[in-house]
């Protein structure tokens, strides 16, 4: 059972700390704590856990359809800090049905949301009953529309386990883009090889694309949907139903 907090008190201290002191707080808080770390700049999470327990859990939602380059800068990141990362894989048999019914580009057409349910939702809620509390690397800054107003500390109420709580960490939340870059430079953290080349969110191959001069980075995700659904259902709290 976890443990039960006052998540609206905790947010408001915790909005004035670093992402730093937010995450010592939570991996202190929380034995069973993991980090989701999506391959692209949410990697200055990990270099920030690391230094605060090398030990601490690092998840992977492999949904099958990443770049290239971002299974390579997950095995860059691994052997870098000589972590072990839970790369976790979707149900083979509901990729497979779905692929059956629908073929393999059917987000193109009936939107994206039954294909990251089968690649992305469910393999998560599967993770996430394993933990007490989760770390994400959304920010504010990164989609005006649906994380605008995301805390620092809340309770996952979509992820929880039955009769149980889940606490959800979002450490970088006030950080802007700057300042992950100026984190990813000043450490010298390795970073995916796709930031080169105009990516700048980078989720699956066929749904992201780079983005050119003062397009807002969200543009370069699920560019043929509304900007108010850009949200996968990872993170289903941020969108008011
Ligand atoms: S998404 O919901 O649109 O796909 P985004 O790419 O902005 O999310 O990433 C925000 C945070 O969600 C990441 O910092 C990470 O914590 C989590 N996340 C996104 N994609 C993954 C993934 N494939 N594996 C693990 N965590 C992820
Ligand atoms: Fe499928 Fe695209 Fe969602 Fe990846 S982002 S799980 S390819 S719809």
């Amino acid at each position: 059972m976890s443990q039960l907090l006052d998540v609206v008190d905790l947010d408001k201290t915790l909005q004035d700390k670093s992402p730093q002191e937010i995450l010592r707080y939570a991996i202190e808080q929380f034995g069973n704590i993991a980090i989701s770390f999506s391959g692209a700049e949410d990697v200055i999470l990990v270099d920030m856990a690391h230094k605060i327990d090398p030990d601490v859990e690092i998840f992977c939602l492999d949904t099958g359809r990443l770049h290239a380059q971002t299974y390579q800068f997950i095995e860059k990141v691994r052997e870098h800090y000589d972590l072990y990362i839970d790369v976790v894989s979707p149900d083979g048999d509901a990729v497979r049905e779905l692929v059956h019914e629908k073929g393999l580009f059917s987000f193109y057409k009936d939107n994206h949301q039954e294909c990251c349910g089968v690649r992305k939702i469910a393999p998560l809620r599967k993770k996430l009953l394993t933990v007490d509390a989760w770390v994400t690397g959304q920010r504010k800054d990164q989609s005006p529309g649906t994380r605008g107003q995301i805390p620092v500390i809340q309770d996952d109420k979509v992820f929880a386990r039955e009769n149980d709580t889940l606490t959800k960490f979002n450490p970088l939340a006030n950080w802007s883009s700057q300042q992950v870059w100026d984190y990813i430079r000043a450490n010298q953290v390795p970073y995916n090889d796709l930031h080169d080349t105009g990516f700048v969110s980078i989720g699956c191959e066929p749904c992201t694309r780079p983005i050119g001069p003062g397009q807002h980075e969200r543009e370069g995700r699920w560019w043929w949907e509304e900007a108010t659904k850009k949200e996968c259902g990872l993170h289903g709290s941020n969108i008011n139903k």
